[in-house]
């Protein structure tokens, strides 16, 4: 396995490893769980190398956000990556990515508003602008995402057919299923800045999702389904919800009546230090 900090090495690993075969990139920003290990563990089987960006990307950071906070393990994550056999580590420092007087910005329309989009203004353009840099710079096959950041998913989607990133009719942005906790929760690094009372609390997230889809499956109005969520998780121990939303799984166009096509529920809400989202699928009835 070998690690490259900076374009030129990159550059170099990157043309010997697509000489012996197809290439999948799995971006993350480090502090690596067995969500991304799963993403890693998935392009294995699906390409013959394996190329991982760790990469805390400020640009998608907002004033106030946790960027100086999160969790930064660089050797720790390197071994982990080594036990599952990856090719390569890009870790660029924020002056490969972002040479001075950078003043480019990519964003998309549509799918990135609402939701995350409007809790956390300039959020999306800035994961859009990196993970575009990210394609160019290793030129993947396939690039490998979680379902957890559904809505991330669905920006990364829509900016790789604008921008005719990947190739014509292959899936080649793949969504992996989040991983969960044995008690439910979603696996984040974010998770780390609650204590273990919050973390206990934090089980009522997707419980109280799975209790709403329920109700919305069995015909229950969906606003009050979500009213219900709401309440639930604020007495379960969080202080905020940001938002707890029923909307098209595809075009995430909102939903206040169940649809004929997949559906998701999309929840953010804040506990302790940590804003924790989770969505998860709701069938057409
Ligand atoms: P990060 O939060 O480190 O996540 C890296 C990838 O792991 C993302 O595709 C995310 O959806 C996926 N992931 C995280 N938790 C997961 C879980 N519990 N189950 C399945 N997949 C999970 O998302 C980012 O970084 C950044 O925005 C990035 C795309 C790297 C751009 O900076």
């Amino acid at each position: 396995m070998q690690t490259v900090h900076s374009l030129d090495p990159l550059r170099s690993a990157v043309a010997e490893l697509r000489k012996t075969g197809t290439l999948a990139l799995v971006p993350t920003m480090g502090a690596l769980h067995e969500g991304h290990l799963t993403l890693v563990r998935e392009a294995r089987a699906r390409a013959a190398h394996v190329a991982v960006s760790i990469f805390v990307n400020p640009l998608q950071f907002g004033a106030g956000e946790d960027l100086d906070a999160y969790p930064r393990q660089l050797e720790r994550d390197s071994a982990l990556l080594e036990a599952e056999g990856v090719d390569l580590i890009w870790a660029p420092t924020v002056d490969a990515m972002y040479p001075q007087g950078f003043a480019t910005n990519i964003s998309v329309t549509g799918v990135s508003e609402g939701l995350c989009g409007a809790a956390r203004p300039g959020h999306f353009d800035g994961v859009a602008t990196v993970v575009c840099k990210l394609f160019h710079q290793v030129l993947p096959d396939i690039a490998l995402f979680g379902e957890k950041d559904w809505q991330q998913l669905a920006v990364i989607r829509r900016m790789a057919r604008d921008l005719d990133l990947t190739r014509p009719c292959a899936d080649d942005i793949i969504g992996v299923p989040t991983v969960r906790e044995a008690d439910g929760l979603a696996m984040s690094s974010r998770n780390a800045y609650l204590t273990p009372e919050q973390r206990a609390q934090a089980v009522a997230l997707p419980a109280a999702m799975k209790t709403a889809i329920a109700a919305i499956e069995a015909g229950e109005p969906v606003n009050d389904a979500l009213a219900t969520l709401e309440a639930a998780l604020l007495a379960g121990g969080f202080a905020a919800i940001d938002y707890a939303q029923l909307r098209d799984a595809e075009n995430l166009t909102p939903l206040d009546r169940p649809a004929a096509r997949p559906m998701r529920l999309l929840v953010a809400a804040r506990i302790g230090k940590a804003r924790l989202i989770d969505n998860m699928a709701v069938t057409p009835r």
